[in-house]
Parts: structure tokens; C-alpha cells; sequence
């Protein structure tokens, strides 16, 4: 099956009335995707191994250690575009039939890994599979960790056959992985190729703001007697631009839940999520710090409280100079830097990483307009063909 018809067959899956991609982790779409990567696998001959996660792999070539892997993930922000996840994903297997349709044997197993909850958007921990394969949250936490309907997710995993205690670091398999690649839709305005090599990660991280105001009447209830948690959830957002704007980072609020959200009712609370990201990680800190004032003093003022916290922080991450050199040497392609999270990030910490970047023409991503051209695909996997085929020698 071309990349073209593997692409037509997973784009509906998920895909809402106004395009954007609903694909929450271990939610029907996402299974369907799932379902969808694990039968393509199977259709290759390829070993799959769902490991102790929720992540899956599957293996050309016998386990073995020192394995090329690549991959990406499969689910999605709420309203995503089709590209950031899938595309890796997709063109792992293309680049495979690539590979053996000019016969080409590798000498080291190749494995294509499609990673759970890389986006945080049903549990709030952005690449939750990969963080519990390498050690870098608590399985205890994970498991406690809640949707918006507040099922936990070592229940909900439970439900789809994972083991909820054997979750957590799994040094046997990462010792089997020599190289990781992740191949993935370029999400800013900076790559002016086909094909790019990732050098960077910026540091990031997401933290919960709670008000708790006083609900009440909308009509009836004089404006000195309120206790409003909309006014300074207000006031947050409008300092979380102002402090990025000072420290010289980014800062979003994309996420508020307004209880009980009724048009005629004072809210009794509000929690918003915050997304801090900079250069480095003094420029992140200071954004929160200042954004964390700001709540605290506005919340005063309209006599609501208000308590804060981290959800999840990812520091700064340089892939393996080594492979970077030699894979953008390989693909005569540029090197650059970004300001999105990924699981490639992840694994740097414990095996030698890289990333590819596909152009996007408009730089526009985690929005139903996100895009690449075909070509630039196809260019794509050509470039993870030969990374596979150098990497994994022959
Ligand atoms: C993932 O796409 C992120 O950067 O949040
Ligand atoms: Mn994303
Ligand atoms: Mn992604
Ligand atoms: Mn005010």
C-alpha cells in the first residue's frame, strides 16, 4: 500500500465537520487509529508488541538489541490537524516498503513505535507513553491522573488490557532501542525545504490554576457582593501575555472550564491551564512566577481563592550532536530548532535521538489548517528510507 493510501485510510478517522481531529487517547477514534497501525504491521509481516505502556511497536528484523527505531503518535489536540503525529507514523511504514522494495536488508531491526498520549489532551501530561517508558513521571502518578470525565487513567488502561501496576520505566526495552527518529510535521514558520533536521527542543511546561469564587445570581446579585472567579481568571490570561511579552517566551491559556457554566450564573469556579515556553528556562520560570502573582493578586482583590500548580515541565533538550551531524550531512538538510514538545524529546534522555522535520507551508499546526504537501511527504519518507538504510546498515 502506497503512502498515499495508508494516508487516505487513517485521515477520516477522528476528523470533526470542520476538519479539525478529535483524537483523544483510548477514546474511539484513537483506538480505530490504533487498530488501523497494528493491522498495517501485521500486513508487513512486522512483529507487533504492544509494550507495558499503552505505546506500540512493531519490528522488521528479530529482537535484537541496538535497534533503529522511529515512529511518532496517533492521537491529537482537540481540533488538530491530520499531520502532527500520524505523519511520522505513516511514513515509518512507507519508508519500510521503500526499503524493501529496493531490497535492502538491514543488518540492525528497525522498529516502528506509535506513542500513547503524546499530547496530554485527555489526561493533562503531554507524552505520558513515552514518559512512562523512560522513568520520567511516576507510575503511581500516571495511574491517579484524571480525564475531564475524572476516570483515571490506570482505570482506563486497565479496561484496554494494560496492566495498571506494571506500568512505568521499562529498562529492557529501552536497552533494546539504539537510535530513536522521530519524523514529524514542522509546526512553526521556519523550515524552507522539503526536509529539515531537528537540533533542539525549548523548555516547556503546562500548570492548573484553580479559582474558587461563590456562585450566585447574574441578576440579582449587586456587583459589591460578588465573589467572581472569571475576574481574575481574566486578569491571568491578560498577565500571561504581558510576561511572555517581558521575559521574552510564549504563554497560552487554551483550556478553561467554567463551573457551572450557566450564561445567567456567577461562576463558583474556574480552572484554566497555562502553556509556558522560552528560550531557556529562567525565561519560563520568570513567566510563571510573574503569572502566578498576578493570579494571586487579582484573586485578593475579587476576594476569590485561588491555588496554582505544575502539571508537567519539560526541560530543554539538544538531540545527540552526533546523529544530528550525520543525518543532516546525509540529507544535505537544514538544522533547526523548535518550540513544540515531542516524545523524540523524551527518549533523548535515554537513547541517542534525532528528528525530521516535513515542511508546513503555512507553519500553522494544532489547528484544522495544519498542512504539508504531498511531495514535501514524499520527500519525507525518501529522507527516513535513507536514515533507516544509514543507520541501520546494511
Ligand atoms: C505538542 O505538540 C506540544 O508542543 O505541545
Ligand atoms: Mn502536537
Ligand atoms: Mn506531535
Ligand atoms: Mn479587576
Amino acid at each position: 500500500m502506497t503512502f498515499e493510501q495508508m494516508w487516505a485510510e487513517l485521515e477520516p478517522i477522528g476528523r470533526g465537520p470542520d476538519g479539525g481531529y478529535r483524537r483523544f487517547a483510548w477514546t474511539g477514534p484513537e483506538l480505530e487509529c490504533r487498530a488501523w497501525f497494528l493491522a498495517q504491521a501485521a500486513a508487513r509481516g512486522l512483529d507487533v508488541e504492544p509494550d507495558a505502556n499503552g505505546n506500540l511497536f512493531a519490528w522488521w528484523g528479530g529482537p535484537g538489541p541496538d535497534a533503529v527505531v522511529t515512529g511518532s503518535h496517533l492521537d491529537s489536540v482537540p481540533g488538530g490537524g491530520a499531520y502532527d503525529g500520524p505523519l511520522g507514523v505513516v511514513s515509518a511504514l512507507a519508508a519500510i516498503d521503500l526499503l524493501r522494495e529496493r531490497g535492502v536488508r538491514p543488518a540492525r531491526p528497525i522498529g516502528v513505535a506509535a506513542f500513547a498520549e503524546e499530547e496530554g489532551a485527555r489526561f493533562g501530561v503531554a507524552c505520558l507513553g513515552s514518559r512512562l517508558l523512560t522513568g520520567a513521571i511516576d507510575p503511581d502518578r500516571a495511574r491517579g491522573l484524571r480525564d475531564a470525565e475524572g476516570r483515571r487513567f490506570g482505570e482506563v488502561v486497565a479496561g484496554h488490557g494494560l496492566d495498571p501496576l506494571a506500568l512505568g520505566r521499562d529498562d529492557a526495552l529501552l536497552g533494546r532501542i539504539g537510535c530513536f527518529v522521530e519524523l514529524h510535521v514542522e509546526q512553526g514558520r521556519a523550515l524552507d525545504a522539503p526536509v529539515g533536521v531537528a537540533a533542539s527542543i525549548v523548555p516547556h511546561g503546562r500548570w492548573r490554576f484553580d479559582f474558587t469564587g461563590r456562585g450566585d445570581h447574574a441578576g440579582t446579585t449587586l456587583l459589591e457582593d460578588r465573589c467572581d472567579p472569571a475576574l481574575p481568571f481574566a486578569h491571568t490570561v491578560l498577565a500571561a501575555r504581558a510576561a511572555a511579552e517581558r521575559h521574552g517566551g510564549v504563554a497560552t491559556v487554551g483550556r478553561a472550564e467554567i463551573v457551572p457554566g450557566g450564561v445567567n450564573a456567577i461562576p463558583s469556579a474556574v480552572t484554566a491551564w497555562l502553556d509556558a515556553r522560552g528560550p531557556a528556562e529562567p525565561v519560563v520560570r520568570s513567566i510563571v512566577e510573574d503569572v502566578g502573582r498576578a493570579a494571586d493578586r487579582a484573586a485578593t482583590e475579587h476576594g476569590v481563592a485561588v491555588e496554582w500548580a505544575e502539571e508537567s515541565y519539560s526541560a530543554a533538550v539538544e538531540f545527540d550532536a552526533g546523529l544530528r551531524d550525520r543525518l543532516a550531512r546525509l540529507l544535505d538538510a537544514q538544522v533547526l530548532p523548535t518550540a513544540a514538545g515531542h516524545d523524540a524529546g523524551v527518549l533523548a534522555a535515554r537513547v541517542p535521538t534525532a528528528m525530521l522535520f516535513v515542511r508546513n507551508p503555512t507553519g500553522i499546526s494544532h489547528s484544522p489548517a495544519e498542512h504539508a504537501d504531498l511531495a514535501d511527504c514524499l520527500a519525507g519518507v525518501a529522507a527516513l528510507a535513507a536514515v533507516l538504510e544509514e543507520l541501520a546498515g546494511t
